[in-house]
């Protein structure tokens, strides 16, 4: 039976260290790190995700900064907000929840974040960090993948690692932490030709297409690590409540040797990994 991977309780573990070092930063300078959540519209998926994150930084004693916008909020409106962010030194870190309402450059917003409060990883200067090994503050999907990785396999060096999916916020990035740290990665996507086969020599997989129960039982190697980053939301057939279906076929993978569920799984660790990445930006900062 492959392990089942218990992302909440990892999650709950990089908490309390988390939470340690807020008060640490509490010690040190007599207040918490701040983190500035910015939400623009009222998307009903993006108000649950901000729901969770100001709760999940009351956990752990991070001071949340909640800036509501309404969806026909200007570009420099909102870019007036991220500059008076930027200078705020009481916010350590600024989040902005994508996607943005159309008339918005997201990459522009983006982009005017202050690369040292950018707890997304997600500003072109924190990404040319990642892609060169140095530093800077790293995606918290992409992170938290690495940190369940690393509660089965001590050493990736040489391994096979498939990533399925390019997007910028997982598929990229986690390519990147993977050959940091000497696996060898293939880079997949929904268009790939031949992805079974291709699946089949990893040693492990991320399966990162938002494409359900994409990677079947057949496609996986025996004794392969497996990390499920896929989360789509499925009407039940017998009209009871929507499920969350993963990109993995999880009831076929009996031969892996370790899984993540879904729910349960990656899930949790992103929101950690934004704590963990708020205390890491106010520890940089008030140093
Ligand atoms: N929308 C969906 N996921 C994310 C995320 O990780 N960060 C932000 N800022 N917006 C998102």
């Amino acid at each position: 039976m492959a392990q089942i991977i218990d992302g909440r309780a990892v999650a709950r573990q990089l908490d309390e260290e988390t939470a340690l070092g807020v008060a640490q930063i509490i010690a040190r300078t007599g207040r918490a790190p701040g983190l500035a959540v910015v939400l623009v519209g009222n998307d009903p998926a993006s108000e649950v995700y901000v729901a969770h994150k100001i709760k999940a930084c009351a956990r752990v004693g991070i001071e949340s900064h909640e800036h509501r916008l309404p969806a026909e909020t200007s570009q420099d409106a909102l870019l007036t907000l991220i500059a008076r962010l930027n200078a705020d030194p009481t916010v350590h870190g600024i989040l902005v929840q994508v996607p943005l309402p159309e008339h918005i450059d997201a990459g522009a917003v983006l982009g005017a974040i202050d690369p040292g409060k950018d707890v997304d990883g997600f500003h072109p200067v924190n990404v040319g960090r990642l892609s060169t090994g140095t530093g800077g503050l790293v995606p918290c999907t992409p992170l938290g993948v690495m940190k369940l990785l690393d509660t089965v396999i001590d050493d990736l060096t040489g391994m096979n690692a498939v990533v399925i999916g390019k997007s910028n916020i997982v598929g990229k990035p986690i390519a990147m932490l993977l050959l940091e740290r000497e696996a060898t990665v293939t880079v997949t996507h929904i268009e790939t030709r031949g992805l079974p086969d291709i699946a089949r020599q990893a040693d492990i997989i991320i399966a990162a297409a938002g494409a359900p129960r994409l990677v079947k039982g057949f496609w996986v190697k025996e004794g392969a690590v497996l990390i499920d980053v896929g989360i789509t939301r499925v009407a039940s057939e017998s009209g009871g409540k929507d499920r969350l279906v993963g990109d993995i076929a999880f009831d076929e993978v009996q031969h892996a040797r370790a899984v993540t569920p879904v729910p349960g799984g990656v899930g949790p660790m992103t929101i950690a990994c934004l704590l963990s990445n708020t205390v890491k930006a106010a520890s940089i900062a008030t140093a």
